[in-house]
């Protein structure tokens, strides 16, 4: 089922039906009183928060400079790195998994977000240098202790990976996500969220996974214009 963004969309009540009022809780039934307002927000750590920003100026410079693709670190775009996290958060996911580490942006925004839930995130890329950048980006934000990292192709590695998950993030190849979806499906949690960028930006790279999602009845499925288009799917089996 497709819905579009803004609308009567399920997974947004799911979310703010889910969402501790006071924002004080999570789902280990540990408390990070420290990190939240009185108003439910999170705080980001001015540590983890300095990390982002020199990620940024440094992919930003990057990746004008580079002109081998496979040298640009293509990290996501801030506002949906942000998405992912408060999406992370409301929906107090703390068994993530993300495929495409790069060095480590999107990774730190999951990690911060599955500390603060109690969780842990495990995060593949094929690039064996990138994610050695990813693990000193992590050291300096301070969460490594939050992150596994597994170097390899994102369909072997999942095919000896442990389940289950309740947040599945895709930013590598998309071609190869239908695949991955009929992979991975049975170590998705139900209530758990699946999420893939670049919509927008990349759309007949990602047709064909948007159609796999399109031809399943156990998806709630919309398309967030934040960034490059982020693709948001809730899993509801019967
Ligand atoms: C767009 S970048 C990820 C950016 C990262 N999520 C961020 O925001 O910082 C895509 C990454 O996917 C990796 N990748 C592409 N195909 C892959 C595959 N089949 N298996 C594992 N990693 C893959 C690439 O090496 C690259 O680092």
């Amino acid at each position: 089922m497709i819905h579009s963004f803004p609308g009567n969309f399920p997974i947004q009540e799911y979310l703010r039906l889910t969402v501790n009022v006071t924002g004080k809780h999570n789902n280990m039934g540990k408390f990070n009183r420290e990190n939240v307002t009185d108003e439910g927000a999170y705080v980001m750590d001015e540590q983890i928060k300095q990390v982002l920003a020199d990620l940024e100026a440094s992919g930003r410079e990057n990746d004008a400079r580079e002109t081998d693709r496979a040298m640009k670190m293509l990290n996501l775009h801030p506002d949906t790195a942000k998405k992912l996290s408060d999406l992370a958060l409301s929906n107090h996911s703390t068994r993530i998994l993300e495929i495409g580490t790069s060095n480590g942006y999107s990774l730190i925004w999951l990690a911060w977000s599955a500390r603060e839930n109690g969780g842990h995130v495990t995060s593949i890329d094929k690039d064996r240098a990138k994610q050695e950048l990813a693990a000193a980006n992590l050291e300096r934000a301070g969460l490594t202790d939050w992150v596994t990292l597994r170097a390899g192709d994102a369909s072997e590695i999942l095919s000896v990976l442990d389940g289950p998950f309740d947040l599945v993030f895709l930013d590598a190849d998309r071609i190869a996500y239908p695949a991955l979806l009929t992979q991975f499906l049975s170590k998705l949690t139900p209530g758990g969220l699946l999420l893939a960028d670049n919509v927008h930006s990349h759309p007949e790279e990602i047709a064909g996974y948007l159609s796999a999602l399109a031809a399943r009845d156990d998806f709630e499925h919309s398309v967030d214009p934040v960034g490059e288009g982020l693709s948001i799917a809730y899993y509801r089996p019967e």
